[in-house]
């Protein structure tokens, strides 16, 4: 299989303006393929059919599927309404994470009152990429704070973090979000160890979260969604850090099914339960995130038949009985009462309306 060069990112504009490059996530971790993406089709099939995913990736690739769309345009110089037009198709693709409407939203702003649109499109794709980005590197300086903490307080042994799905730099741009704090401390030499929920049904810790932290050089153990809890009973967690989707502005957080589980067994075991986001992930019009937050429902097939490799090549196979009725939730919620404290780009704070707010005053 072709090797993933060390620095690299799941999305970038090609050097000739109008081609975005991604990482098609679905065939990692047993083939490394760059998908072209020419059109704002391209980009909806890519989000819908999770080429590309995580929260920050989905949004940037919004961003960049905005200046397929406006270097498409049938009049050559496209109008504002039909970037309006374009954008109301993109933010269908997938429901839960909001940086997909909040980055539509952002390059239509900036097209609105610019004689060149695309050049404006494009400034704002650049720009929501590299924010991210900068968003990911300051969670994790953040979050390396709580792992010198608990590193200081079981000196020569490994601070042990549980993650669940994949909240590293395949659903950002670079560092992640989960994995930010993970990395940054490994960097700094903190003997960091990170037990990997497989993350069914489509095994985003089992395919990405052990391939990103098998590349850094990260210890790992991969473990089935059902053992976190086991585990935690027992003194093998220090702590939990997971991704989201979307967190109100109250502190509910969606992130990946099995989430809240999580969340459930850490606090009746005291171990600290955070969350890392970007402030583009939260969603500052909602406060009950069991009520309002959109959960996907994905095709059933994917919980009935799984990907992987023979030895010889890749195959889907069926587990269920052929037809056997299944369910698909994507993302369930967890309140913020289970929440330690949310890892921002700004710092750390309570999962409450008043915390969230110290640090984001203007909104
Ligand atoms: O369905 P996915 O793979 O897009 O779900 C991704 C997650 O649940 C991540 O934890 C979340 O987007 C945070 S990514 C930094």
């Amino acid at each position: 299989m072709p090797q993933a060069p060390v620095k690299q990112r799941p999305i970038w504009l090609d050097t000739d303006g109008k081609t975005v490059k991604i990482i098609d996530q679905r065939q990692l971790p047993h083939q490394f393929v760059i998908e072209d993406l020419r059109t704002l089709d391209n980009a909806i099939r890519a989000i819908k059919d999770m080429y590309v995913r995580g929260a920050p990736l989905i949004g940037a690739t919004a961003g960049y599927g905005m200046l397929l769309a406006a270097l498409n345009a049938p009049e050559g110089n496209p109008t504002g309404a039909y970037l309006r037009r374009e954008g109301q198709r993109l933010k269908a693709a997938r429901p839960t994470a909001v940086n997909l409407a909040w980055a539509v939203d952002q390059t239509l702003a900036a097209a609105e009152g610019a004689d060149d649109k695309i050049a404006a499109v494009r400034t704002a794709a650049d720009a929501i990429a590299e924010q991210e980005v900068e968003n990911c590197r300051r969670i994790g300086e953040h979050g390396l704070t709580l792992m010198q903490a608990i590193s200081q307080k079981k000196p020569g042994h490994p601070v042990n973090v549980l993650t669940h799905c994949n909240a590293g730099w395949l659903a950002c741009v670079e560092h992640g979000t989960a994995t930010a704090p993970i990395y940054a401390a490994h960097d700094a030499g903190i003997d960091v160890h990170v037990w990997v929920d497989e993350t069914r049904p489509l095994n985003q810790g089992a395919r990405l979260t052990a391939w990103e932290l098998n590349r850094h050089g990260v210890n790992h153990t991969l473990i089935t969604d059902n053992a976190g809890g086991h585990l935690m009973q027992h003194g093998q967690v220090d702590i939990v850090i997971v991704g989201t989707d979307r967190t109100t502005c109250t502190g509910d957080v969606a992130n990946k099914i099995g989430t809240y589980l999580k969340a459930l067994a850490a606090r009746d075991n005291q171990i600290p339960f955070y969350v890392a986001l970007p402030s583009s992930t939260i969603d500052w019009q909602i406060t009950d995130g069991l009520a309002e937050i959109p959960i996907e429902q994905r095709d059933p097939d994917e919980v009935r038949w799984i990907p992987g490799h023979t030895g010889k090549t890749t195959a889907q196979v069926l587990i269920s009985p052929q037809n056997c009725p299944a369910a698909n939730y994507a993302f369930d919620v967890t309140p913020a009462r289970l929440v330690t404290g949310l890892i921002t780009e700004r710092g750390i704070c309570k999962a409450t309306l008043e915390d969230i707010k110290r640090l984001f005053p203007e909104k």
